[in-house]
């Protein structure tokens, strides 16, 4: 039997992840977490029997006794729930602290946040390679490149291929993208996600995250990640070896399935699934100049350092402007790109080099935001 605690338990993925678990007699969810969503909170707790449950927002001071709450929220929740296992699924870098303590206790980390791995990935996968564990991803690309590399020598990679399906935008110039709306922003043509990640893939940020995610993960340098256009989103992900081989993994585009792989490894469990339609994949070269977000990511990956962590940040500041209307669909990148000229690098952060990185880039993205408030609309 194998306990867990699941963070981001009411989100698109966290749905997910617990149906995923309760088809499996050998797997418990013993703790589910959210940020603010108290009443959908505790009908999963009590729906699923969960015995503890935790709310990270710091509306939330104390805890209660139906839920746990207060400044450190997680190491209450591991304390009470003794996990083997931790499944982060909550979105932002706010799930850095809590992947980290997780490691810290020795915890295997099944991870879907991206934010957090793209931001202080060095330090997770330290602290993983002390524990002598992977950490497990669960973003589709990244777990089809990890089931790519199993049984392979990490040297053999010569190339990744990251898949994209290219968003709902495709092909429109930046002055047909000025005037998209939050609404057509969230609507992803194949797959169903959360807001700020749906807005990602518009813009192609999420594309660059994973790339930063990516060389992280698998320790690759920039000129070994490429992209491809594949609108099906079959395909998730490709590895090139030095020997001229190709391996790629496909599924039907259904985050049940990386869930799923995550949960079994390095095992794989039986599961009923419709046959490929194989002679729809199409491929296309992606077209960086129409992506300026996908872009700057690809910078901070090789400024190294806090570069990533002040990108993600200003990232997340500049997308919740966007969802609030304060500035529109084609702002993002160039507020993105206003943070990346001008924060303060540091080679080799630490925690709260981080923590202040990301702060600090906040702060700094929304007072430009506000003062330049009259222009964007
Ligand atoms: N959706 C996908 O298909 C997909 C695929 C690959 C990777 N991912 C990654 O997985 C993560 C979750 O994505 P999602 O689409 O499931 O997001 P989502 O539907 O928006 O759900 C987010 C979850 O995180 C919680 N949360 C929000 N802000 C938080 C904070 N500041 N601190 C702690 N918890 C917080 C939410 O709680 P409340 O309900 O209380 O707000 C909710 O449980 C993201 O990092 C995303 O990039 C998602």
């Amino acid at each position: 039997m194998k306990k867990i605690a699941l963070l981001g338990a009411t989100g698109s993925i966290g749905l997910k992840v617990i149906a995923e678990i309760n088809k499996q007699s050998h797997l418990q969810l013993v703790a589910i977490s959210a940020h603010q969503n108290i009443k959908a909170l505790l009908d999963l707790k009590q729906v699923h029997n969960i015995k503890y449950a935790a709310l990270s927002s710091p509306t939330f001071k104390h805890s209660t006794n139906e839920y746990i709450a207060g400044e450190k929220w997680y190491t209450q929740l591991y304390e009470s729930s003794s996990p083997d296992w931790v499944i982060i699924a909550s979105s932002g870098f706010d799930a850095l602290i809590p992947a980290y303590e997780a490691l810290k206790r020795g915890k295997r980390l099944l991870m879907a946040n991206k934010e957090a791995l793209v931001s202080g990935g060095d330090l997770l996968l330290e602290l993983a390679a002390a524990n002598n564990e992977p950490i497990i991803p669960i973003d589709s690309e990244h777990s089809a490149i990890f089931q790519c590399l199993q049984g392979e020598n990490p040297a053999h990679v010569r190339k990744i291929y990251l898949t994209a399906s290219g968003g709902p935008f495709r092909g429109m110039s930046a002055n047909e993208k000025l005037n998209i709306s939050v609404q057509q922003a969230i609507q992803h043509p194949v797959w169903k996600m959360g807001a700020k990640i749906s807005i990602d893939s518009a813009t192609m940020m999420n594309k660059g995250l994973e790339a930063i995610e990516a060389h992280k993960l698998f320790g690759l340098e920039a000129h070994q990640i490429d992209f491809l256009i594949h609108p099906q989103a079959i395909m998730h992900s490709m590895v090139e070896f030095t020997d001229g081989s190709y391996k790629a993994q496909m599924s039907t585009p259904d985050m049940a399935i990386p869930i799923r792989y995550a949960l079994s490894y390095p095992e794989r469990f039986i599961s009923q699934t419709n046959p490929l339609l194989l002679s729809e994949l199409r491929f296309y070269p992606l077209n960086m100049d129409e992506y300026p977000a996908l872009g700057l990511a690809l910078r901070a990956m090789a400024m190294g350092g806090n570069a990533p962590c002040a990108l993600n940040a200003a990232n997340e500041a500049a997308v919740d402007a966007f969802i609030h209307q304060k500035i529109k669909f084609t702002h993002i990148a160039d507020w993105v790109s206003e943070a990346l000229n001008d924060f303060k690098y540091i080679e080799k952060p630490g925690l709260e080099d981080l923590v202040y990185t990301h702060t600090e880039t906040i702060r700094y993205i929304n007072n430009k935001i506000n003062k330049h408030h009259g222009y964007s609309n």
